[in-house]
């Protein structure tokens, strides 16, 4: 029988699962297999071009990215990593970034512009590899959401001081820790 994935709710910016610090996600996890049919969807669902699990509300070590996608209409090459961790950096790079969790808001960060990571591949193996560029941002922005850190955070004053309405208007639809996305808009 083919599995038919689900569009996940995506938790907001005022939710609870964006702060979680994610425990070490055990391969052989139950039902595992069906989430990562979900998560995977619901990237592209959200027209994104990564994902962590704490995005939508699970407690998953892990991360979906397909920098290679530069418009809806290019073949998905979505690559899962389980239990990412960023070795080396090296040099720096602003690029301009968004979130699914904090629609409609972008600012330039700074990351390092080459990194070196480590991951669990969906067939059980420990990978090494580097990038650079947009794949090390995207990088660098989904392990971070896996330790809790959204990208706003690495704002200076000035320039979350400019964003600080919007973060204001979303956070008030938090209701007891939860902001959650429910079909296609806000
Ligand atoms: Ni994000």
């Amino acid at each position: 029988m083919i599995y038919e994935p689900k569009n996940l709710p995506v938790r907001l910016y005022g939710d609870e699962f964006l702060r979680k610090k994610l425990p070490e996600l055990e391969l052989n996890t139950p039902g595992l297999q069906e989430f990562i049919q979900d998560f995977i969807y619901t990237m592209y669902a959200r027209d994104g071009v990564g994902l962590a699990a704490n995005q939508v509300g699970s407690l998953y070590r892990m991360i979906v990215i397909d920098p290679d996608r530069e418009n809806k209409w290019d073949k998905k090459n979505p690559i899962v990593m389980i239990n990412p961790v960023i070795e080396s950096r090296e040099s720096e790079v602003v690029y301009e970034e968004g979130c699914i969790s904090l629609p409609e808001i972008f600012a330039d960060i700074s990351r390092s512009k080459r990194i070196t990571y480590s991951y669990t591949d969906l067939q059980g193996n420990r990978q090494t590899e580097s990038a650079e560029g947009l794949k090390a941002v995207i990088i660098q922005h989904e392990c971070d959401h896996l330790d809790g850190i959204l990208f706003i955070d690495h704002l200076g004053t000035i320039s979350r001081l400019k964003i600080m309405h919007k973060l204001k208007k979303l956070q008030a639809r938090a209701v007891d820790g939860q902001n959650i996305l429910e079909g296609f808009n806000l």
